[in-house]
């Protein structure tokens, strides 16, 4: 019997800054959630959040797309943004950015990842949502699951996957999708997902019978507003076991905090910090970057869990490290490598300063001959004055 799963998020709004989301909209959210399950339009649901993003997942048999189930989490997110704006929270409605709801989310703002699957026996599944970053940073923990058997053991010692996996790629300036075989396209698959602002992983498959093992939310909020309006907090979701990657070889990658893009106003370099529910918010400079990682188990439709996967002493090491990267991508302020580069960034003020200086750019000929010269002259006069 087939289920899809979907995990749909947005920022409504959040508490003291881009900080948290606040428990009332996340209730207001779950009521219109729970009125659906009650009816039938939904099997199950989980309403969770990691910083500011509102996450809603949910099983259903409607397939991936579904204008049902999504109208059904952008009427969970206006609800929850009403709330946000009877209590004043911050950037309430941030990422809701049209009225005029058509059918499918995709574009208008929240953030979607669905797979449609037969149910396995047994059925387990992680989801990722990560806080202050892009989809592309899901490129290289995604890489390093099903890509790397230094990673994940069952590349090599399980039959199942030792044929490896298929991963489409998605370029989001052209919009378009090419897909390469790993192993045997390994480096031109790296040599493209190596940009993630750029070249996002947006599925993965299973060679052997294109079975779906892995999506990630790959809207791109800046281009689709034509506006700064936050940068696109990422979910995945990946399944695990049974000629999948094992939990722990999913979970494994997430032991390095990599830079990723985003951080503070979406413009900077930090370390993704893997966190418990408990510590899903921002703070430092608005991070640093957050992800968790939530298991459950698919059975008949239903999500049992979930494990708050990363709330766990095997990852201190990681935040700890974390925390020193933070230190040392701190110190460099507003310099290139923290900061993104210009076109990159989603906050600028590049235009307006070059703007203001553009009567006071000299070309370079011009300068020596005169103005250089007058400077020295200057600095001539003054010399001989003091020697006087
Ligand atoms: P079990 O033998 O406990 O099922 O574990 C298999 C596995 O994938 C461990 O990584
Ligand atoms: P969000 O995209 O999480 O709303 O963050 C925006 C921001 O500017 C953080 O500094
Ligand atoms: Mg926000
Ligand atoms: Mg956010
Ligand atoms: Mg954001």
């Amino acid at each position: 019997r087939r289920v899809t799963i979907s995990v749909i998020k947005a920022d409504i709004g959040s508490i003291a800054g881009h900080h948290k989301v606040h428990p009332d909209t996340m209730a207001a959210a779950a009521r219109v959630l729970a009125e659906a399950k009650r009816k039938g339009t939904i099997i199950d649901y989980y309403v969770t959040h990691v910083g500011d993003d509102l996450q809603l997942i949910m099983t259903h048999r409607k397939g991936v797309d579904s204008s049902d189930i999504h109208g059904l989490a952008w009427e969970a997110f206006k609800k929850a943004a009403e709330v946000a704006k009877e209590l004043g929270l911050y950037a309430a409605g941030q990422d809701l950015l049209s009225d005029a709801f058509s059918g499918n989310v995709r574009g208008l703002g929240p953030g979607v990842a669905e797979m449609e699957i037969v149910e396995r026996r047994s059925e387990p599944i992680v989801v990722f949502m990560a806080d202050k970053t892009e989809p592309g940073a899901f490129n290289l923990p995604l890489f390093k699951i099903f890509a790397d058997p230094f990673n994940t053991a069952g590349l090599v010692i399980d039959p199942r996957m030792h044929d490896g996996f298929k991963f489409e790629v998605l370029d989001l300036y052209e919009g378009k999708y090419v897909v390469l075989n790993s192993p045997e396209e390994m480096y031109d698959l790296l040599a493209l997902i190596g940009t993630p602002s750029r070249y996002v992983i947006k599925r993965v498959y299973r060679k052997s019978d294109d079975e779906i093992a892995a999506v990630v939310s790959s809207e791109r909020l800046n281009l689709i507003a034509g506006r700064y309006v936050g940068k696109d907090d990422p979910v995945a979701i990946v399944r695990a076991q049974s000629g999948f990657p094992a939990l722990g070889e999913i979970l494994e990658p997430f032991s390095f905090p990599h830079l990723v893009a985003g951080w503070m106003r979406g413009s900077h370099w930090g370390p993704l910090m893997p966190v418990g529910l408990r510590d899903a918010k921002c703070t430092r400079f608005d991070g640093p970057p957050r992800i968790i990682g939530l298991g459950f188990n698919i059975t008949k439709g239903r999500l049992i869990g979930p494990v708050d996967l990363f709330d766990d002493p095997a990852f201190d090491e990681t935040r700890r490290l974390a925390q020193q990267i933070a230190d040392y991508m701190r110190r460099h302020g507003p310099f290139m490598p923290h900061r993104l580069g210009p076109e990159e960034m989603e906050y600028t003020t590049l235009p307006q300063v070059l703007e203001k200086l553009k009567n006071r750019f000299t070309d370079a000929e011009y300068y020596t001959k005169y103005v250089h010269v007058k400077l020295r002259g200057v600095v001539k006069e003054a010399e001989s004055e003091a020697h006087d």
